[in-house]
């Protein structure tokens, strides 16, 4: 989380500094802030609630800031410390001299900034960046300069970072490092620049590259020279661009979340796209590293991810397993990595990742890569870091993904694990061509069917009205529905701020019953497949004890709607691919939820959209 941005060769860095970081603040605005070097020093400005209100600090009142061709900057998802302005970025070092914006964790701040505490430093925020400002102060007073002082600092480091600073003696350089957390960097005409994220140079620049762990990049205005921690000559992966400014951008919307609902049929299309050979057999993109032998030898699957990626893992799971006969297990990332999978050369591990970019995720793949396997990435954001580590990728066209709550992701996610399935399932000889032909056709329907679920958005509206005081509710679906039930809550939870729990429909009656009471409202996915009616019976048992009841059903399914005080209505498709159409209106439902509460949908409180902390 917390993205990082720096310019340097532009007549005016703080427009491009500001703008950046408005594209950044998906990754965290719990503060922001801003340095630029000037002919008479550092110049910072800082505030306390996202980077709206730095521009207003900027543009408000004081003296207006000065005219500088180089800086950087910094939007905080806080770990270390309140999220107030002492301890928003830049950092100074002692002397006021040094600026620095971090991304990431230092584990061990503490004992760092007890030495330096020793030494005479003064640390003025409670975060665990500001130590590498004294750090490499540290260094540059013995006589090094920028560059070789961040290169000494960070052998002293364990943690995660993406690091810029910038110094008053060396007015046109900023020095850039990473481990774990993303960083790229790009230079265009006399400019260079560094970022977190692709989004944020989008206009600026097409010519990125991502650094590599312990890489550093000493950027001048035109040029960059990339070392590793003991200045050896590295090279940094040029990266491919195939998203534009404007699919950054909102488009008319009234927010981003609305947008990328809206792209979903668009985006689904596009993740399927071409995998249709003309011979009718369904390919996978090269990418995805996956030869036909490949294919044939898996003998079990392991799902990795997290939130919303996880529930997309949970769905293909029924699908892997159903049409092509593979046990498949689904882990929590940040679980996975600690606990001791049993893999050998024979598992396919999927990381599904949005972005690339989870630590958890990373790391549980790194684990998975250790043990043997083949491990594939199911990503949105090319030559993201898992896209790059990976044996193979297979993307999810879904478009850059801004409003912090995953939809057309998640969607693309599950359409893309379910083209998977039948690709290993062609292979393996696990179902009839004919039966995939037809699944597959159906899977390319499904664009057509979420434009007329999209129509029905006010519809979902007026239920949200009926529920605005509710503050307890229950996600409950069985089969496929289980997973969509979770992912439901999970974004009633994280952008309407209700109690949620997501439940296996079966799994009620072993406990959690007994906080249904009169008030409680129950969302049921209860579009028809092989437990409808088992599902049907569970609706029952909390709707006599009181629960208001809310079902999505299939459109005309009279017998769904008898047990529902109020129904969201979809289109009848496959059950196993259910869950792409079904997760539409309870995406809408959250959406209406926050309105009538009155939350920005796109800034939920707490969260970023790329976790890059564990
Ligand atoms: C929820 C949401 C998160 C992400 C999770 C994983 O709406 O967006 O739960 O799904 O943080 O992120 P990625 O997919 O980027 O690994």
């Amino acid at each position: 989380m917390c993205g990082i941005i720096g310019v340097t060769g532009v007549d005016d860095a703080l427009p491009v500094l500001l703008e950046g970081l408005g594209r950044l603040e998906y990754r965290g605005y719990d503060s922001a802030g801003v340095a630029l070097v000037t002919n008479t020093g550092l110049w910072r400005a800082r505030a306390a609630e996202g980077t709206h209100s730095v521009r207003d600090l900027l543009v408000g009142g004081g003296d207006p800031p000065p005219l500088a061709s180089i800086g950087i900057g910094h939007t905080r998802w806080a770990t270390h410390g309140q999220p107030d302005t002492g301890n928003a970025h830049p950092h100074f070092d002692c002397t006021g001299r040094l600026a620095l914006v971090h991304n990431g964790i230092i584990e061990n701040h503490a004992e760092l900034a007890r030495d330096l505490v020793r030494g005479g430093h003064v640390l003025t925020s409670k975060t665990d960046s500001e130590v590498l400002s004294h750090l490499i102060e540290t260094e540059m007073v013995r006589g090094t300069s920028l560059a070789e002082g961040l290169r000494r600092a960070l052998r002293h480091v364990r943690g995660s970072f993406a690091v810029a600073a910038v110094h008053a003696e060396e007015p046109d350089l900023i020095v850039a490092a990473r481990r774990i957390s993303p960083l790229i960097v790009g230079v265009e005409g006399g400019t260079s620049f560094l970022a977190s994220d692709i989004p944020a140079l989008l206009g600026a620049t097409r010519r990125l590259f991502a650094l590599e762990d312990d890489q550093l990049a000493e950027l001048r205005p035109g040029t960059m020279r990339v070392t590793d921690l003991y200045g050896a000559h590295a090279r940094p992966a040029a990266l491919t661009i195939d998203w534009d400014a404007a699919a950054a951008g909102q488009d008319g919307y009234d927010d981003f979340m609305t947008k990328e609902i809206h792209e979903q049929p668009k985006a689904v299309a596009a993740t399927l796209r071409g995998r249709r050979a003309p011979d009718g057999t369904l390919v996978l993109d090269e990418s995805a590293g996956l030869s036909h032998d490949d294919l044939r030898s898996i003998e079990r699957v392991c799902i990795v991810a997290c939130g919303s990626s996880y529930h997309a893992g949970l769905v293909a799971k029924y699908a892997i397993e159903q049409w092509a006969g593979l046990p498949t297990d689904v882990d929590i990332a940040s679980e996975f990595r600690y606990r001791n999978p049993i893999l050998n050369e024979r598992t396919l591990t999927i990381g599904v990742s949005q972005s690339g970019e989870t630590v958890d995720t990373l790391q549980g793949l790194r684990a998975a890569r250790e043990r043997g396997g083949k491990v594939l990435v199911v990503s949105n954001v090319v030559d993201s870091s898992m896209a790059r580590e990976a044996d193979g990728v297979l993307y999810t066209r879904a478009g850059p993904e801004v409003g912090v709550a995953a939809t057309k992701t998640h969607l693309t996610q599950i359409v893309a694990l379910e083209l998977l399935a039948l690709v290993l399932a062609q292979a393996r000889g696990t179902r009839a061509a004919g039966e995939i032909a037809s699944l597959m056709d159906q899977l390319l329907a499904l664009p057509d069917t979420l434009e007329a679920v999209l129509e029905r958005t006010k519809d979902v509206a007026e239920v949200a009205q009926e529920l605005t005081d509710a503050r307890d509710f229950f996600y409950l679906g069985r089969h496929v529905g289980h997973p969509v039930a979770l992912e439901g809550a999970l974004k009633a939870k994280e952008i309407s701020y209700v109690r949620a729990e997501g439940y296996a429909a079966g799994e009620l009656k072993h406990g959690p019953i007994a906080l249904i009471e009169p008030g409680t409202v129950v969302v049921g996915v209860a579009t028809r497949n092989c437990l409808w009616e088992k599902m049907c019976s569970n609706i029952e048992e909390v709707r006599s004890r009181g629960a208001t009841i809310v079902l999505v059903g299939n459109d005309g399914d009279e017998r769904t709607a008898d047990l529902a005080d109020h129904m969201l209505w979809v289109p009848a498709v496959d059950p196993m691919l259910a869950p792409v159409v079904d997760a539409l209106p309870l995406q809408f439902l959250a959406y209406w939820l926050a309105q009538a509460r009155g939350h920005d949908v796109d800034r939920p409180r707490n969260l970023a959209k790329t976790v890059t902390v564990e």
